[in-house]
């Protein structure tokens, strides 16, 4: 395949400290088996016969979005907490009397494969539309052993059938369902001594994310359960200091998680930790918006001290009701004081490192994965000013049209 008129290509590149774009102007982009092979001024001369050739229209090419965190698996819904917070109840006050999660957990448990599976896949095709070519789905909403582990078998499934990148993520440690409330340790050994190895026997997942929040799982649990997931290879993620700063993106340090995720109410020092670690901080703003919250993460304090940082959509049901993560990137703009530069290697390449798939995705480089977004705008900052998915003309993931606007 071979993406030619291309006015501007806008990326990033794999290795750079900075958040420097390079821009390519007039450009065709050559590509084989799914990856990109050329990048150049005229193909020409080496054109192959009956090869597929895309028009860019004179408009501007960027890589495709990396989603690096999201609960795209549930089933119900949660307008009723919705509605409960629009009359001044909090997320906090409706996790803690047992509803929040644990009602998405009720829904999930009853919810059959096929339409677990039907609603996925339709949610995958939003984000499709939105852009996203590689797609996290955390576990989380079965907590049980039967359950999470049915769970990722769906989001494998899902993952079978779908044209895009999809990475499980296990979050059995995502709250503590009813049958354990009253004791609650014993969940944590269901976690360590049971899911964890059943996870990882039957290649369920590569990651173990935990949410360490007050009434959900405290430091001495999530370090239990890093501990034992450490052991069994997988990689770590913490949702941390979202609603209180509790320390754990101290603790998402001291184990070298790939990545600390949300931080609202991560501090200075933490940041340096974080830094330090080699962690990368996924960063949730509408999740900050949606449940009324007006304390955004320090995202200007974490890039000026060198920390990595990602941007999310954090799709569920309850925190978070988007597919789209250009205006997720927006809000890091407006309200975190991004630079459109950083907002964009937020949505691609950093979120990339927070998977570990830097090497594949998030840059358009030679040798990488043919994941592309060609634009209806030849200015790439026009799609984080109006972040409307109309702004999308055609979505390439590993060089096959995935999306194409009409
Ligand atoms: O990332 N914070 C915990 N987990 C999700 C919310 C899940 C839910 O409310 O269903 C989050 O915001
Ligand atoms: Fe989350």
């Amino acid at each position: 395949m071979i993406i030619t008129n291309i006015k501007k290509l806008i990326t990033h590149k794999t290795v750079n400290i900075s958040s420097k774009i390079c821009t390519y102007k007039d450009i065709c982009i050559g590509i084989n088996r799914g990856k990109i092979v050329k990048l150049n001024t005229d193909f020409k001369l080496n054109r192959i016969k009956n090869e597929e050739v895309i028009d860019a229209k004179g408009k501007a090419v960027i890589p495709g979005l990396v989603e690096c965190h999201t609960h795209t698996v549930f089933g119900g819904d949660r307008i009723d907490d919705f509605e409960r917070r629009s009359r001044g109840l909090t997320y906090m006050d409706i996790l803690k009397a047992g509803g929040g999660i644990n009602h998405t957990v009720k829904c999930t448990r009853e919810s059959r494969d096929s339409e677990l599976i039907k609603t996925g896949l339709e949610r995958v095709r939003k984000f499709t539309a939105n852009g996203i070519t590689t797609l996290e789905i955390k576990s989380g909403y079965g907590l049980s052993v039967k359950d999470e582990l049915r769970l990722l078998k769906i989001i494998g499934r899902i993952k079978d059938e779908s044209d895009i990148d999809i990475i499980p993520t296990f979050l059995g440690a995502h709250t503590f369902p009813p049958e354990y409330r009253e004791n609650r340790d014993k969940y944590v050994d269901i976690i360590t001594d049971t899911m964890l190895p059943l996870v990882r026997k039957n290649n369920l997942s590569e990651f173990c994310d935990i949410f360490c929040e007050e009434g959900a799982f405290n430091l001495a649990q999530t370090e239990r359960i890093l501990k034992a997931a450490k052991k069994l290879g997988f990689r770590l993620k913490i949702h941390a200091d979202q609603l209180t700063n509790s320390g754990a993106s101290l603790l998402a340090a001291k184990y070298r998680c790939i990545s600390a995720d949300h931080l609202d109410k991560t501090d200075r020092k933490s940041i340096l930790a974080l830094r330090k670690a080699g962690t990368t901080a996924v960063l949730l703003p509408y999740a900050t918006l949606f449940t009324g919250h007006r304390e955004y993460a320090l995202a200007r304090e974490m890039l000026d001290n060198g920390l990595r940082v990602a941007i999310s959509t954090d799709f569920n049901p309850g925190s978070s009701y988007t597919f789209n993560l250009f205006f997720c990137a927006t809000l890091g703009i407006t309200q975190m004081r991004m630079t459109v530069e950083e907002a964009l290697m937020a949505i691609t390449i950093n979120a990339a490192y927070a998977l570990g798939l830097e090497r594949k995705k998030g840059t358009i480089e030679t040798g990488k994965d043919a994941d592309l977004i060609i634009l209806n705008t030849d200015d790439y900052r026009e799609i984080f000013y109006n972040p409307d998915p109309a702004l999308i003309n055609t979505v390439i993931s590993k060089g096959k049209v995935v999306f194409r606007n009409r």
